[in-house]
């Protein structure tokens, strides 16, 4: 890891352990321009990857043919109204309206370690693991200042960069787009993966060529969404999970958000993400400041899983804050799809009595609790104990909990208010909403104005008071509708474009001061599922709810899609019953569990009401669960085989840091007739360790099987290069794990 300025070429450069970030200072006049990003190299000069020294060539040279200059230079972060019709990255209006400007290189400072982002969620670092480059550019006419920071972590392959505008103009002026990044990329053929989706399936894989012109994905719903996610990978034509490269973009934000990308004229590539231009702008008075959020890049020459281990590892070690961040979760069970709304205490009692003797270690109380809701139409903003439907109140179903030795989590929904709330007849300029406009309701529901202190700081009190009112170690933190009809009983006419990203930063705030005020608690964001499953979340929670969608089968291509960017640990993953509430499909429980086990896993299932002997694997699971998490949590993840591609069968294996264990796991989505097995390659081994194969319930994998050695170790070498049979069971959905194990 290192930064550096090269004097003689006027460059930047950024190694991380196999890569090299450059960026030059060209021309007299000192633009500053990308030059590459890619496989490490030594420090030769490589401005001429910005061709400057061909046609147009700079202005110094060509002042006649500026305009051609700043249509093709790859500029590190261009600006609008210039001459570059391109994408830009920064637009900004004076007071006369006019919106154009020219960034120029003005000083830059290195340091170590990495300083904090103002409000937002963003990677942090401490003077051994990590280095920043800041590089200040200015635009003196118009008196603006823009610092680029870019953040390098030991042992990681990955820049974090965001940027900060100064208004040193002496006037307002308004900021109408800030990106967080823009990263240019000469003659690239490339493909490009992004993710959609909706409420249950969420994530999706989506591989497409990069086209000429531009092509974005964004959110305009207040959170980054299920339909969308600000995350992007550009991977050459043949790479895959394995091999190849590729470049992974996300952004650690929450809200509104666009990504682009796009071939121009010349064939570069510019790749941009930041918060979503439409509907937003900043007033920024004399001497203020602007921060974007953090986007992180990734380089990998080992396909899209040398992508993901990257982004794995730099979200566990650097984003995530959690106490839990790398220990072993408790096993819950959530009473959601148990019971809905029709619960009362003894109900609760029931289902913690039969899940401790079964080895769950946490009763989750989902929707239904307080005030009103009896059903989902009213009530939300009512955060007090209805004792009606929990007599003896909060603390005594809480100790009754605790007392079969489980923990006990409570879910909220704290952004909203139901028109048919003690709260919203209280406060009705509270909700978000336009004078005189009906405001559209979802799930009769509005959200509350999170960009004003007084309504923060009073949902606040009251989540704290119940936190505080017993022994609840664990908080279901709920979003479920989008955010539209914007107004505020607040903000001025001339910052109502700030609404968006105000009413993030006030849920950031708001999660902060609850983290930092209970620092024990463990909180689970969601968002009617996977609706704001981001990296700017997983700096408030360590864990994400992944998706209402909890049947096994759908589960694995909405998995697969989080295991792309977001460390395993980080994803909650629940067995639930059948047939499934979402799609009524029927899956072994065996499956359910092999599946779950690749999140946080926990239940979602009235555990007195399942099959006796569905209820009889709870303990083996649960068994399973405490041997495995370890290498699921911590280790490497691979990609086997993808159900999203190949129609029919998926595998996945975690391999822990040393080596010396794995996890596969595979599910045979369809059975095949006549086929007796798979062959399938491992990855991420010691090539000259040898390992020995083990079935869940630990006897030997390849007993019975001939071919695998008299001794039955089989060389990591063998193991990755020609692979091992995986046996398909009988009927679909069918699912096995296999432990490799070290040979002492
Ligand atoms: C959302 C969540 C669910 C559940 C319900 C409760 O849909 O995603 O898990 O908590 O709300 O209303």
């Amino acid at each position: 890891m290192n930064i550096k300025y090269i004097e003689s070429t006027r460059s930047f450069k950024i190694d991380t352990v196999h890569t090299s970030y450059v960026m030059g200072v060209v021309d007299k006049e000192g633009f500053l321009g990308h030059a590459y990003y890619g496989r490490l190299i030594p420090d030769d000069d490589v401005n001429y990857l910005m061709r400057v020294f061909e046609p147009p060539f700079t202005p110094e040279k060509n002042e006649r043919d500026r305009l051609s200059f700043y249509d093709c230079f790859p500029f590190e972060y261009p600006t609008h109204g210039i001459g570059d019709f391109r994408e830009s990255a920064l637009r900004i209006e004076d007071e006369g309206g006019h919106a154009a400007n020219k960034l120029i290189y003005k000083s830059h400072e290195i340091f170590k370690g990495k300083k904090k982002l103002p409000g937002l969620p963003a990677t942090f670092g401490d003077e051994k693991d990590s280095m920043t480059l800041e590089i200040t550019m200015e635009d003196k006419e118009a008196g603006i200042e823009v610092v680029l920071s870019y953040s390098i972590f030991e042992g990681i392959d990955a820049v974090a960069r965001s940027a900060k505008v100064v208004n040193r103009s002496g006037r307002k002026v308004k900021l109408t787009k800030a990106m967080s990044t823009s990263f240019d990329m000469d003659d690239r053929d490339f493909d490009k993966i992004t993710l959609y989706g909706t409420w249950a399936r969420e994530k999706a894989i989506d591989r497409t060529p990069v086209a000429y012109g531009s092509q974005s994905i964004c959110s305009k719903r207040g959170i980054s969404s299920a339909q969308h996610h600000p995350f992007i990978c550009l991977l050459e034509k043949n790479a895959d999970y394995n091999k190849g490269e590729v470049y992974g973009q996300d952004l650690v934000y929450s809200g509104n958000f666009r990504t682009s990308v796009g071939r121009s004229q010349y064939d570069s590539v510019r790749l941009m993400t930041g918060i979503n231009p439409e509907d937003f702008s900043w007033a920024l008075g004399d001497g203020e400041e602007f921060y974007t959020p953090e986007a992180v890049l990734v380089y990998s020459s080992e396909g899209l899983g040398g992508m993901s281990r990257t982004f794995h590892d730099l979200y566990r070690q650097h984003l995530i804050r959690s106490p839990y961040r790398s220990k072993k979760r408790p096993i819950l069970i959530n009473n959601w799809e148990a019971t809905y709304f029709n619960f009362d205490e003894k109900k609760l009692i029931a289902i913690a009595d039969c899940a401790s003797k079964a080895g769950i270690e946490m009763l989750v109380m989902d929707d239904g609790w307080f005030g009103n809701r009896f059903d989902d139409n009213r009530a939300l903003g009512d955060w007090d104990v209805n004792e009606e439907k929990l007599k003896g109140g909060l603390k005594y179903l809480v100790d009754e909990v605790n007392k079969r030795g489980m923990k006990f989590g409570i879910w909220f929904e704290p952004e909203m208010v139901c028109p048919d709330s003690d709260l919203y007849r209280a406060h009705p300029d509270w909700a978000i909403q336009i004078q005189g406009r009906k405001p559209g309701l979802a799930r009769n529901q509005m959200v509350l104005d999170f960009t004003r202190e007084e309504v923060t700081d009073y949902i606040y009190n009251k989540v704290a008071s119940i936190l505080k009112s017993a022994n609840i170690e664990y908080v279901k933190w709920d979003m479920n509708r989008p955010l539209c009809d914007l107004g505020s009983a607040e903000l001025p006419a001339e910052r109502m474009g700030e609404f968006f990203h105000r009413y993030t930063l006030g849920v950031y705030r708001l999660q902060e001061r609850l983290i930092t005020d209970f620092p024990n608690l463990l909180l689970e964001n969601c968002s009617s599922g996977g609706g704001r499953y981001d990296a700017g979340m997983l700096y408030y929670s360590p864990q994400i709810w992944a998706s209402d969608d909890t049947d096994a089968i759908e589960r694995l291509k909405i998995q697969e899609g989080n295991e792309l960017i977001f460390p395993l640990s980080s994803m909650g993953a629940h067995v639930s019953d059948c047939p499934n509430h979402t799609v009524g499909r029927t899956t072994p429980f065996r499956t359910r569990g092999h599946v779950a086990l690749a999140g946080t896993f926990g239940y979602e299932l009235d555990v007195t009401k399942i099959p006796e002997e569905d209820r009889e694997l709870i303990p083996e699971q649960v068994k399973m669960y405490h041997r495995f998490n370890d290498i699921v949590r911590e280790g490497d993840y691979y990609r086997l085989a993808s159900f999203s591609e190949n129609g029919d069968f998926d595998s996945w294996m975690c391999v822990s840091k040393d080596k010396n264990e794995a996890l596969i796991t595979a599910v045979t989505v369809m059975k095949r007739p006549n086929v007796k097995s798979r062959n399938v390659k491992l990855f991420g081994l010691d090539p000259d360790k040898k390992y020995c194969l083990f079935k869940e319930d630990g006897s030997d994998y390849t007993d019975g099987m001939t071919g695998y050695g008299t001794d039955r170790k089989i060389s990591g070498r063998t193991l990755m290069n020609a692979g091992i049979q995986i046996c398909e069971g009988w009927g679909d959905f069918q699912s096995l794990l296999i432990h490799v194990k070290a040979a002492k």
